[in-house]
Parts: C-alpha cells; sequence; structure tokens
C-alpha cells in the first residue's frame, strides 16, 4: 500500500462486557499508524442486539491523542440521535449506517440544522421514487446475480416502510422470485402514490395521515 495513503481503523467497544477495551485498543492502533479511528459502541457479542454505547466512544474520544479524529457509531437513526451522539461523546464525526436505509435524506436534514437551517424532513413521493429507482439501477449494476433479488426485495422494504398500504407491497415483493417483477410491484406502488392527485406532495411520513384523513 502507498505510504501516502492514511490508514483508518473502526472497531467496537470490545469483545463483549467484561472486555471493554476500545479505548486501549483505539490508542494501540493510532500508535501503529492509523489515522482515523471509527468505534461502534456495542461488543462483538452483542452483534446487532441491545443498545450502542456512547460512554465507550466517549472514553474512546478522551483516550486518543485531540489530533486523531474519533467518529462516534451505532444507533444514529435521527437528527436527534445525531446530536446525542456529537454531545454526549465528544466525537468528531458521526457513521451512519442502518439509519440511512431507504432514508438517505437524513443527511440533508443534518447538514440543514448543522448550518442553523430548519430540517426540510422527508422528500415527496416523487422524489423518494426517484431515488428509490436510482437505488435499484446500482443494485442492478452491482449485486450478484444469485442475490439480486434479495438485495431488490430489501430496498422495497426500505423504502416503502411507514407508507399507505406498503405491507401488502412488500409481501407481493417477497413473493415473487423474478427481479424484474420485485420491480415492477415496488414501480406499480410509486405510480399509484404519485397519482393522487390531491396530495401530489405528501411527505412520506404524512401519507398514512393523509390517506386516513380522506378514507
Ligand atoms: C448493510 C450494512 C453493511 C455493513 N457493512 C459493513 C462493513 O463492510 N464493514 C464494517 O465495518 N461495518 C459494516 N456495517 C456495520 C456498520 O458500519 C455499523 O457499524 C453498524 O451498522 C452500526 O451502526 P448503525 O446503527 O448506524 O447501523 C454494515 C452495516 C450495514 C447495515
Amino acid at each position: 500500500m502507498p505510504a501516502h495513503l492514511p490508514v483508518t481503523v473502526k472497531h467496537r467497544a470490545g469483545w463483549d462486557e467484561r472486555h471493554l477495551n476500545a479505548p486501549e485498543f483505539a490508542c494501540a492502533m493510532v500508535e501503529a499508524g492509523a489515522a482515523m479511528i471509527t468505534v461502534h459502541g456495542r461488543t462483538r457479542e452483542q452483534g446487532f442486539s441491545g443498545k450502542s454505547d456512547r460512554a465507550i466512544i466517549r472514553k474512546v474520544r478522551e483516550a486518543v491523542p485531540a489530533n486523531v479524529p474519533v467518529v462516534g457509531n451505532g444507533d444514529v437513526l435521527t437528527i436527534d440521535d445525531y446530536f446525542r451522539m456529537r454531545e454526549e461523546t465528544g466525537c468528531d464525526a458521526v457513521m451512519i449506517g442502518r439509519g440511512a436505509l431507504g432514508n438517505p435524506w437524513l443527511f440533508r436534514s443534518i447538514r440543514e440544522r448543522l448550518a442553523g437551517r430548519p430540517d426540510p424532513g422527508p422528500p415527496d413521493v416523487h422524489e423518494r421514487a426517484r431515488v428509490f429507482d436510482r437505488h435499484l439501477d446500482y443494485i442492478v449494476s452491482h449485486a450478484a446475480p444469485k442475490k439480486l433479488v434479495h438485495e431488490l426485495r430489501k430496498a422495497v422494504a426500505w423504502y416503502t416502510k411507514g407508507l399507505r398500504d406498503s405491507a401488502h407491497v412488500r409481501e407481493q415483493a417477497f413473493h415473487v422470485l423474478d427481479p424484474v417483477q420485485v420491480r415492477e410491484i415496488a414501480t406499480r406502488y410509486f405510480s399509484s402514490l404519485m397519482q393522487e392527485k390531491k396530495f401530489p406532495a405528501a411527505i412520506a411520513s404524512d401519507v398514512d395521515k393523509v390517506s386516513r384523513e380522506v378514507a
């Protein structure tokens, strides 16, 4: 590897709750040359269960030299989670994983709030459908053929979550085996939402509410 390329390290809180060695581990990594540390506040044993522990991320930030950035990771699903992570850990940046699945607009919301502007909130149905479609294009280009249907179904689940009658769409998508059909099911669903002329710009989280009001 070329010497000028920075090497960064991402690790967890420790092996299990009796071995929360993230601060020592992070320092050892920095001594060995790591340019940045990212910490997911769960242990190896926890997998994705329980909660990401922000206290251990703070301990890492306190232990590592100030000139080495520490990135906090784990359970950041909302703007409030983002600010909690920054405030409670003192971390220099935040890494977001699952919170961005089907909701890439979370980054826009955080950026606007950081700039002192109001949160623009989730997008309207048109933008959601457009981004969903682009995401599917990427999946089709990059997914291994064997995993394609599975990856497409996951995207359908992420982008339709919380929308009107979407459980039905997910169920349909999970029952067909042909990737083209998975895409058609989702596209038909988004088209039907977009055709609701009365509420063409209904934001995702409002769609349920709106449909209850008209029913
Ligand atoms: C779809 C997906 C793929 C991931 N891939 C990696 C990976 O390649 N390397 C890694 O260190 N962590 C990976 N992770 C773990 C995340 O980086 C992160 O540590 C974890 O999801 C906790 O953060 P979150 O609560 O924001 O999701 C992945 C997580 C998800 C959901």
